[in-house]
């Protein structure tokens, strides 16, 4: 069975899956998208997905295409069709297709919707997060709202690029107070020399992550020390664990940094606890 794909209120073949040239979200990067990971056929941390997607929407003033309860319709649809119990779902909604212009089109240009579904080896990516990853550093580009999750990623595609050629899984953003933003698709957490767990304050232009903050109050129940605040990337490489998290990532754990171990070099045990427990919590609550 192949792929099938959801276009402006049609499933196609993956392989034709299309939108018009002048989609604004192909000219412009005019458009925002949200991933669910999925976990036994439903979506992990819904509600905190939808809220986004309805935010970035907002923010940019791109009408919904649909209500929420026809999109998530839509998408245990597009998720039946492609059989898919454990992976991704990825939806992107454009200010849809008009003739060429900076500017906003007319109100009766319909927003464009279109979802993929795909499958994931978990026990691949278990055994990924069982060895950790290593990541590279990158100085930050990014325009002023990454709270926005927009498809405009080219500098963190880029850095992804940057981190492949190095062997490594993630790129870090490092602003220019050598702190480190986040991942190129991932937030950045570090278990300190002190043993407190510290990620990026959403007062910093980063994405405010829905797996960030499902941790967070993971992090809380186990009673662990945590903060809101910044590290460097000379703080991280000196920390006693590093990992990241994301709707792809979940949380997966980094054992170098620019090619500098991290610890002994081997996943660290709060971050594989944490990873356990986020998935325990996300396989429960998913909907
Ligand atoms: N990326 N920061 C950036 C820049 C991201 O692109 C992502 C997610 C995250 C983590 O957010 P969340 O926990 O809500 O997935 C942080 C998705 C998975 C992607 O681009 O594929």
């Amino acid at each position: 069975m192949g792929r099938i794909a959801y276009v402006n209120g049609r499933f196609v073949p993956h392989r034709e899956a299309a939108v018009h040239i002048e989609d604004r979200g192909y000219q412009l990067a005019d458009a925002v998208y949200e991933v669910w990971a999925v976990m036994g056929g439903k979506l992990a941390d819904a509600e905190g997905h939808f809220a986004r997607l309805e935010r970035s929407l907002a923010e940019l003033r791109i009408r919904p295409p649909m209500s929420r309860k026809a999109l998530e319709m839509v998408m245990r649809e597009t998720l039946r069709r492609n059989r898919v119990r454990e992976g991704l779902i990825y939806l992107q909604v454009s200010r849809g297709v008009a003739p060429r212009d900076h500017a906003f089109p007319g109100d009766d240009v319909q927003p464009s919707l279109v979802m993929t579904a795909k499958s994931l080896d978990r026990a691949a990516t278990e055994a990924k997060a069982a060895k950790g990853v290593a990541v590279v550093t990158v100085p930050e580009n990014r325009w002023g709202r990454c709270d926005i999750k927009t498809v405009g990623l080219l500098p963190n595609a880029l850095a992804r690029q940057q981190a492949r050629e190095a062997g490594a899984y993630e790129a870090l953003f490092v602003d220019e107070l050598g702190m480190v933003t986040e991942g190129a698709a991932s937030n950045a957490w570090i278990l300190d020399r002190d043993g407190v767990l510290r990620t990026r304050d959403t007062n910093a232009n980063i994405l405010r992550g829905i797996t960030r903050r499902t941790l967070m109050d993971v992090i809380a129940e186990a009673g662990l020390p945590f903060q809101e605040r910044p590290f460097t990337v000379d703080e991280a490489k000196a920390a006693k664990e590093v990992f990241v998290t994301g709707a792809g990532s979940l949380v997966m754990p980094v054992i170098a940094i620019d090619g500098e171990k991290v610890g002994d070099g081997t996943p660290g045990p709060v971050a594989m606890r944490l990873r356990r427990l986020y998935i325990e919590r996300a396989r429960e609550t998913a909907i």
